[in-house]
């Protein structure tokens, strides 16, 4: 099914062709009103046509109007202000809309026109140390629009590129030859109960003593060539830390396969081999590096790209550019994104523009999501109290802990089974909706008092709108998803109307939502949703109705609110709850 704006627009564009031809359209021809005073939906197509038509805008808007046939779908169009198009849907119209949608098992929205193979490049944690909160972001958002690029029909590869390679691993290996040694015997007698502890002491090693730095040295150089023996450690060591950072995706009901910086390894000296020849890299005080127009440092000088070391060794931005040319020319992927903090932006353009240039993938196909600090309820970086970065770990076991003593509170009555499950889906899903609810690029503060409020765009009140919806059917002794379809909505009070409104926005925030990869849009909605379903059921009582259809029509509604809910919970990996 179309959108309410992309159905509006379908009739503005022949009118507004009829009256101006070749005027250019603004992005988004038809919006959301932004008061319900301008009535449903509005139109800024007479403001950016005029100019080009040498029209006043109002004047434009009054011939648009005229030109425009849309009776099956409004009730009234006015003209406002400087000439914006304001509609009003017809209420037969909306009813059938919604009654469309709730038939359609997808809520009527389509999947994409074109499926793609798109690689998604998230998470990425370094395997020497314990996943911090830095990898949460990643983790969550990238999951997320996975989900959405799935549900869209996309064939999504979810690919975990950690951090499995380089200098440090050469100690960590040396670590485990020393102080494990019965691990090289035998794998299964290797255990990290804290990674953290581990690279630390590898770490205090290697600065102490001389003899084991030097040691740990030899050893990167024997994994990067590929011993047998040393590759054996390396593997026993990344084998188990990433043990630790499945079980955390397991935590977080995510999926995702890995696919390190080792990967690359026999790729690296092809790259820049390729990027030799092709006149790309040229020798840089010692180093290989690729000058790229316009790059320049401090001095306004141009400024290269490295991509080997004048040791010979290789680094992250060459490892990148072998993922690059790997997942476009032998995954043959159609479209590539990869999430990291913001910091890694002018990493990731240098990257896809060398690329590009190469001749291995044509750069718009590539896109970098840069997302902002998660902070402390201080504003400052997210730490522990004694300053120490928080363990991913952590702090998932503590949003459990604190949504169990909310639950208690809540429902003192349930069982401690209940309790339980409800620590888990809003311990785990307010740490996911808190994320998602603010915009990617923007830092956040993290609070577990704000993401465990029960009135407020938090997971929990959003899952409470949820269970009080099952909590009606329950009382109402029917299975009220059975109601769709069914019986008629019939809406009576400007709530219920609201409310229809607010879900037969659905596909159209969707739009937005997919269009921006943008999974605030979608919790905004979501959250408007349970406030309006809040006002309906202040307002509109039901159980005690004697008008047995109306009483049905309002349990409908909140069957429709439900499904609207229980989907878009869905696309941010969060589960719900029949009952809080
Ligand atoms: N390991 C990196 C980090 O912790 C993230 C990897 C992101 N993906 C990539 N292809 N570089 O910052």
């Amino acid at each position: 099914m179309q959108s309410l704006p992309s159905l509006l627009a379908a009739r503005i564009q022949p009118a507004l062709a009829q009256v101006c031809p070749g005027a250019p359209l603004p992005a988004q021809l038809v919006f959301p009103a932004a008061n319900p005073q301008f009535g449903d939906y509005q139109c800024n197509a007479a403001m950016s046509a005029a100019k080009a038509a040498g029209k006043n805008p109002r004047a434009l808007a009054q011939e648009i109007v005229a030109a425009l046939k849309v009776s099956d779908l409004c009730s009234s169009v006015d003209i406002a202000g400087p000439g914006f198009i304001n509609f009003k849907l017809k209420p037969e119209f909306l009813l059938g809309y919604v009654g469309d949608m709730l038939s359609s098992p997808r809520l009527g929205i389509d999947q994409a026109a074109v499926t793609q193979r798109i690689v998604v490049d998230f998470s990425g944690p370094n395997l020497a140390k314990e996943m911090h909160v830095g990898h949460l972001r990643s983790t969550i958002i990238g999951d997320s629009i996975s989900r959405f690029l799935e549900f869209e029909g996309h064939e999504v590869l979810r690919v975990n590129h950690v951090g499995d390679w380089g200098t440090q691993f050469g100690m960590l290996i040396q670590y485990i030859r020393e102080s494990n040694p019965e691990a090289l015997e035998d794998a299964s007698k290797f255990a990290i109960s804290d990674l953290e502890e581990f690279y630390r002491a590898s770490k205090k090693r290697f600065d102490e003593n001389p003899e084991f730095a030097d040691a740990s040295r030899r050893a990167v150089v024997a994994l990067q060539s590929g011993d047998p023996a040393t590759l054996a450690v390396w593997k026993v060591f990344c084998d188990e830390s990433l043990k630790h950072c499945h079980a955390i995706y397991r935590d977080l009901d995510i999926r995702i396969e890995d696919r390190g910086e080792s990967f690359y390894n026999d790729d690296l000296a092809k790259v820049v081999t390729e990027l030799k020849e092709k006149g790309l890299a040229v020798q840089a005080e010692g180093a290989w590096g690729v000058f790229l127009p316009g790059r320049k440092n401090e001095k306004d000088e141009p400024l290269a790209t490295i991509v080997q070391k004048s040791d010979g060794g290789y680094i992250y931005a060459t490892t990148d550019l072998a993922a690059v040319r790997h997942r476009f020319g032998t995954l043959k992927a159609d479209r590539v994104i990869i999430i990291t903090d913001n910091r890694q932006a002018d990493h990731f353009s240098q990257v896809f523009e060398i690329a590009d240039t190469a001749g291995w993938a044509d750069k718009s196909k590539s896109t970098h999501i840069g997302f902002g600090m998660m902070l402390g309820a201080d504003g400052k970086p997210f730490k522990t109290r004694t300053g120490g970065t928080v363990k991913l770990k952590d702090l998932l076991i503590e949003a459990e802990e604190r949504a169990l003593a909310l639950a208690k509170q809540l429902s003192a009555d349930f069982s401690d089974e209940d309790h339980k499950l409800i620590a888990k889906v809003a311990g785990i899903g307010g740490v996911k909706y808190s994320d998602l609810s603010h915009g990617i690029a923007t830092d956040y503060k993290f609070d577990f008092d704000k993401m465990l409020a029960t009135d407020g765009n938090t997971a929990i009140y959003v899952l409470m709108t949820y269970a009080r919806t099952r909590g009606l059917a329950r009382k109402a002794g029917l299975e009220i998803d059975a109601l769709i379809g069914k019986v008629t909505i019939r809406p009576e009070t400007e709530q219920e109307w609201r409310l229809l409104k607010t879900i037969a926005a659905t596909p159209a925030v969707w739009q937005r939502v997919v269009e921006d990869l943008a999974p605030n849009a979608l919790l905004a909605h979501l959250y408007e949703l349970a406030r309006d379903f809040g006002a309906f059921w202040n307002a509109c009582p039901t159980l005690k109705l004697e008008d047995q259809e109306l009483k049905n029509s309002r349990l409908a509604l909140a069957a429709a609110v439900a499904r609207v809910i229980k989907w878009g919970l869905s696309m941010v990996g969060i589960p719900v709850l029949e009952k809080v």
